[in-house]
């Protein structure tokens, strides 16, 4: 057992309020999630900033936004497009931009000021800013432009026996270039681009921008995202060069489970759109385009593929290709063709980026000279690898999650994804690298590295889309800081672009079902407001005309809609990102969708018990033994579960005829629930955990009957040796469940289980990201099934989300969103004798931390500006708890669904704060 890091008792006495008033300071401020975005959709602008500045009942009881065209005309308050006035209000963050129509293309200076709850204003805040896109159908003077599929030279050295169907079907990437006079010395310049396929954009031989995979992934039939970077210094005047390396990533390549290519997805080969706009200090302008003037040609990169990896022929790179003097003779004119209607958007959400690099734990070396490399954490990436020997030298770099028994790389569970990066040095010291590709691995074999292999040499570089870290937890118990990391590194590895189900075999799917079960866990993890933001729109492009939701977004045509728990993401993610960001925008984009999929599943089941229109039905999937909860009772569950949050959904966006009709809805639905599916003694149909789990969390189970029902639960977990039989749908609810329902005693000895099912399990054998199945691998048995056996699914990750509001305590009011009005209700159990941990809120961070010994309970919290508690302190004798100060609560209650455990709670405001007192027999 660890110890809990120091207390200082300095720190642990509430900040007396002596700053003055203008020590509260706007910071942090954003627009639609994105901090000074280059590109964004004028209906998108909401924006938001974080109160900063020590000391108690720091409220905001006013704001004012102000926005101009420039910073200037900003500062002097001159030219403002907008000026909110002096707005009364404590919203800090979701704040609509109602000034005059923004621009295309154009640029805006915004900042803030608030007053506090005396009444005080406090300084204007640091101007920030944001870019509007261009207009998506008549912003863009640029055509089309690639080389078309080219077959020639793809794939491999030629082989004997029969031609390998995935290497013919893998394309060489083209380079394309196009050289530009600049006349004038330039004031500003912005290059707009995208591709169908992936692209790295290059000038005067810099790549541009840091962002990896784009232009990222959209159903490209409906919506292609686009960037924008700012490149002023990158261009100089003379001779320029722009260029770009195209590769076929979503558009074009191999992803999902069916074996196809050549188009079964978008399109056979990659094109890219650019357009370059100068400004020049005199205000006049220049505008380069992709069109018939560039050049074209193969090179270094023979194929480049999401899933089977890249070959390099580093002798054929033509060194120079993006910088000005070179000599482009032998270079092909492009095909060029104009653009269709479909709208060209700013890409709303997160860029890709490397965003950590890590060294090999260990390097071994094999009889036949392959070396092992051993990371020591399963992630998504690649490698990076320095060489520096003869020209033509075939190093080929292969990657595995796992090792089989005899320390070679296991790569069955890949399926036919290849994960396999070739190089062909030129010669001299040089950089392996892909660059379009994906590997979910944490071991890697390099075969024919020329020379010795030394730690130095090589570095895995993790990628994924760069959602910053919103969350931290620590305890007493190391293996359960461990499982916390691995839910936080499934998210890493999968939340690239769209949220996936697996970063590693051929599929990596945005299945709606596991971003729903894990949408809670992912933004306490992490802030991804904007990548849902982004992801939301995939869902409802991918809607079908019938309302029904699909399976995976962005839409293929391999997977189904309608399905219980994965389309109702459709609701439950938008629903989520409201309740953490206090987001109503997105509630209101996407609520004519949602409504559409709520008559959809009407339509087909009138009598209220959904039965028909399940599409692929995945149920309880991956349920450990046999998957018992009935499909029906399922469904309806989540049907009601969906009404109960539109009516919350209405409400925020003041529909409240909606909200009402979907209370109706909701009462009937459970009416009909109760009396198909719970009998009079509170058991729920089946008897399963999942069956009790959502009865319960879905309020299906009658009010009188809810503790009947929860103690058939655990008696059905007492049943199964106290161990897990939920799979992927049950399992992000059975401990939140059995706390809310007074069983947080039993939550612990699920979390706490070492025998399979169970979390602790996976850790324990060595996970460092979270398996598919309970049973991706056993002592007993060795490696689940190879068809299905991914190491690094988010879904039964879903744990989180108790990590953070039980067991922490880190909560809302039932009825709150956006964090404003929390509920800190901290649930101790188990073996813990301490854990902390903190969420970065939208109103800035929120700590708790509690620490329990045999006389004493402590718990300490913090709270950033303009947030209000309920502290809510868990012990046998509420009345002896105080604060710091050596008051006592505010009240005393009984602890839910405890009988003889009673609480204490202390309401308060910003700053830190103290309470100890009693512990807390058991919970
Ligand atoms: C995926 C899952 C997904 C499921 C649907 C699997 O192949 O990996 O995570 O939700 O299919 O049942």
């Amino acid at each position: 057992m660890t110890t809990p890091p120091p207390t200082s008792p300095a720190a642990s006495t509430p900040a007396p309020s002596t700053l003055a008033p203008a020590g509260l300071r706007c910071a942090g401020l954003r627009c639609a999630h994105l901090v000074d975005p280059l590109g964004v959709s004028p209906g998108r602008v909401r924006l938001s900033w974080v109160l900063e500045g020590a000391g108690a009942g720091r409220a905001q009881r006013a704001y004012q936004v102000v926005l101009a065209t420039d910073a200037a005309r900003l500062a002097r308050g001159e030219d403002l497009w907008w000026d909110s006035g002096r707005v009364e209000s404590p919203a800090s963050a979701d704040i609509a931009y109602a000034g005059r129509p923004l621009a295309h293309g154009g640029r805006y200076a915004w900042k803030v000021r608030v007053w506090d709850q005396n009444g005080t204003a406090a300084g204007w805040s640091d101007p920030a800013w944001f870019e509007v896109e261009l207009n998506q159908t008549d912003g863009w003077h640029a055509s089309w432009i690639g080389l078309g599929r080219v077959r020639e030279s793809a794939g491999p050295p030629a082989q004997t026996g029969p031609p390998d169907p995935v290497a013919t079907a893998l394309n060489p990437a083209p380079y394309l270039r196009r050289a530009f006079g600049v006349g004038q010395p330039v004031a500003s310049a912005r290059l707009y681009v995208t591709a169908l396929g992936l692209y790295e954009a290059r000038l005067n031989g810099h790549r541009v921008g840091d962002r990896f995979l784009t232009p990222g992934w959209t159903d490209y039939t409906q919506r292609i995202p686009y960037q924008t970077y700012d490149v002023t210094g990158l261009l100089a005047e003379g001779e320029n060069v722009i260029g770009a390396i195209l590769a076929d990533g979503w558009y074009a390549g191999f992803f999902g489970y069916d074996a196809k290519h050549a188009g079964a997805h978008y399109g056979t080969a990659p094109e890219l759109l650019a357009q370059l706009v100068i400004t020049f200090r005199d205000g006049t302008g220049q505008e380069i385009v992709t069109d018939e003037q560039w050049q074209a040609r193969l090179a270094a990169i023979r194929h480049a593929d999401l899933l089977m990896g890249e070959r390099h022929d580093l002798r054929l790179e033509p060194r120079g290709w993006d910088a000005p003097g070179f000599d482009a003779a032998g270079w092909r004119s492009v095909r060029c063709r104009g653009r269709d209607s479909r709208p060209l958007v700013a890409d709303p959400g997160p860029p890709v980026r490397v965003t950590e690099e890590i060294t090999p734990r260990s390097i071994t070396r094999d009889a036949d000279g392959r070396h092992i490399i051993d990371l020591g954490q399963n992630l998504t990436g690649w490698l990076r690898i320095r060489v520096d020997g003869p020209p033509g030298a075939s190093v080929r770099v292969r990657h595995g999650e796992v090792l089989a028994d005899d320390g070679s790389l296991y790569t069955e569970n890949l399926r036919t994804a290849r994960q396999t990066d070739e190089f062909i040095t030129g010669g001299g010291p040089e950089v392996l690298e892909p660059r379009f590709t994906l590997h979910g691995f944490r071991y890697a074999e390099i075969t024919k590295y020329p020379g010795d292999l030394d730690a130095a040499d090589v570095v895995a570089r993790v990628v994924h889309s760069d959602i910053a870290a919103a969350g931290s937890f620590g305890s007493s118990e190391e293996w359960l800081d461990r499982l916390f990391r691995n839910i936080d590194w499934g998210q890493r590895g999968n939340f690239i672009s769209v949220p996936t189900d697996c970063p590693q075999r051929d599929e990596r799917l945005g299945w709606l079902g596991d971003a729903q079960i894990f949408a809670r866990t992912a933004c306490y993890n992490r802030d991804v407001a904007a990548f849902f933001g982004k992801w939301l729109d995939d869902v409802a492009d991918a809607q079908l005309p019938s309302g029904a939701f699909t399976d995976v977004a962005p839409r293929l045509n391999l997977a189904g809609a309608g399905a219980p728990a994965w389309g109702d993401a459709g609701v439950i993610v938008p629903w989520t990102v409201w309740k953490m960001y206090g987001d109503r925008g997105i509630l209101q984009r996407h609520f004519g969708a949602m409504t559409a999929w709520m008559d959809f599943i009407e339509r087909a089941n009138p009598d209220y018990l959904r039965a028909r229109e399940l599409g692929n039905g995945y149920n309880d999937w991956l349920a450990p033994g046999a998957d018992d909860t009935p499909r029906e009772l399922l469904a309806t569950a989540y049907w009601a579960h969906d009404a109960a949050l539109m009516a919350e959904i209405a409400d925020a966006i003041g529909r409240a005829d909606d909200a009402a009709g979907y209370r109706a809805l909701g009462s009937k639905i459970r009416a009909a629930f109760a009396e198909a599916f719970v009998a009079g003694d509170g058991q729920v149909a089946s008897g399963t955990q999942t069956a009790y789990v959502l009865g319960l969390h879905m309020h299906l189970v009658p009010d009188e009957l809810r503790a009947s029902a929860a103690d058939h639960l655990v008696a059905a977990i007492r049943r199964a040796d106290w161990h897990l039989t939920t799979g992927f749908v049950g399992v992000g609810y059975i401990l939140p469940v059995l706390s809310s329902t007074g069983h947080t005693g039993v939550a612990y000895r699920l979390l706490e289980q070492q025998s399979q099912p169970s979390w602790r399990y996976m850790v324990e054998a060595g996970a460092t990201t979270i398996w598919e199945r309970w049973d991706g691998w056993t002592t007993e048995r060795g490696f689940q099934s190879a068809w299905m056996n991914s190491f690094n699914h988010y879904a039964l990750g879903s744990v989180g989300e108790w990590l953070y509001r039980f067991l922490l305590g880190i909560d809302q009011e039932p009825d709150a969103a956006g964090f404003g009005q929390l509920l800190l209700r901290p649930h101790p159990g188990g073996r813990l004798s301490w854990a902390r941990g903190s969420y970065r809120s939208v109103r800035g961070p929120i700590s708790s931390g509690w620490e329990r010994a045999v006389d004493r309970f402590t718990l300490r919290v913090e709270l950033p500006p303009n947030v209000m508690a309920s502290v809510c302190v868990p012990s046998d004798h509420a009345a002896e708890v105080r604060d710091a100060t050596g008051s006592p609560p505010a009240s005393v209650g009984s602890f839910p669904g405890i009988r003889g455990v009673q609480e204490a709670v202390f309401h308060v405001g910003p700053g830190t704060h103290e309470f100890s007192g009693p512990p807390v027999t058991d919970l």
